[in-house]
């Protein structure tokens, strides 16, 4: 399989569309503000004006949009890519969705003979435009097995969970990770300065022990010097928790720390933090506290 579409080139889908194509594959690329193809296209992709044509052009369409609502509208509605299917057409959606919709789209595109697969990923795109995300994947196992090689293009691991929506399901609870770390890290930030400790002295003893993270280590560093350009938007990962605890509704699930955890995130969007890093809850706490 060579001929890839990408529908959605946002912070995300521009870094796999720029792997995938320093890797040697065709790809047909759609988004729907077009000023954020234009990476792409100077890196040798087609862009083209709807979703369908997209389909038409490829034999493995990547979505890598907002959510489920965006999903069903680039699938299904006018222009969309159910539109331009042939028989060689597969499906495979990167966005982070609930996990019963995706159930949902995967049987609406096998009413119209096209296999889906869920592929979401986790890591942002410092790591998509080197291939190292981590894939998990679920939907008809032959169909994966055709796309295998697409996979290990973009992703260093791929996990195959099983039917449509485990994938979404697991990747839910990844970013269940990133949503209490991420506070976690902020929070110890805020105490550190609040019993004037130097921020870097509280990250240098975080990671001389077992309770270390990547994220500890890594963006820690930027977020003590109030560094928040985005990799993956706070909005964005408010709008998972708010997916998390829809999905953890249906499913009967109580999840006590995803509550208090929406209503943390939820506020700084409100307040207007929404566009920086998820990392930058630290500069909604910094204003929480900020004596008047
Ligand atoms: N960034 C990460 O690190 C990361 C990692 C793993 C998973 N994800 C997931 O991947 C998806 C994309 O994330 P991102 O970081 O690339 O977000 P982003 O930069 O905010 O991009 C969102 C994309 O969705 C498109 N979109 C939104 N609503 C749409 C609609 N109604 N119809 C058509 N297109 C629509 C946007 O188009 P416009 O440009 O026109 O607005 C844009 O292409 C999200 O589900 C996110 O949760 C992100």
């Amino acid at each position: 399989m060579q001929k890839i579409g990408l529908v959605g080139t946002g912070i995300l889908g521009n870094a796999v569309g720029l792997h995938l194509l320093e890797s040697g594959y065709q790809l047909t690329a759609y988004n729907r503000t077009t000023e954020k193809t234009n990476e792409l296209k100077k890196k040798g992709a087609q862009i083209v004006r709807t979703p369908k044509e997209v389909a038409q052009n490829s034999e493995v369409v990547i979505t890598v949009v907002k959510d489920a609502s965006a999903v069903k509208q680039v699938s299904f509605e006018k222009d969309g890519i159910i539109h331009g299917r042939h028989k060689d057409l597969v499906v495979c959606d990167m966005s982070t969705i609930n996990p019963l919709e995706s159930k949902n789209i995967s049987e609406k595109f096998f009413e119209n003979d096209i296999v889906m697969l869920d592929t979401p990923v986790m890591g942002g795109p410092n790591v998509a435009i080197t291939g190292d995300l981590v894939m998990m994947a679920a939907g008809n196992k032959n169909t994966f097995n055709k796309c295998k090689g697409v996979f290990d293009t973009i992703a260093n691991k791929v996990f195959f969970l099983g039917e449509n929506g485990t994938a979404h399901g697991v990747k839910l609870a990844m970013n269940l990770q990133i949503t209490m770390l991420a506070l976690a890290l902020s929070e110890g930030i805020t105490l550190s300065r609040a019993v004037n400790v130097d921020p870097k002295i509280f990250l240098e003893i975080l990671n001389s022990t077992y309770f270390k993270t990547g994220m500890s280590e890594n963006k820690g560093y930027k977020m003590i010097q109030d560094k928040f350009d985005a990799t993956f938007t706070l909005e964005n990962l408010e709008k998972d928790i708010n997916t998390i605890l829809d999905t953890s509704k249906s499913l009967e699930l109580e999840l006590p720390m995803t509550k208090k955890a929406k209503e943390v995130y939820g506020n700084a969007v409100k307040d207007g933090f929404g566009n920086l890093d998820y990392t930058g809850i630290l500069a909604y706490l910094k204003k929480l506290n900020e004596k008047s």
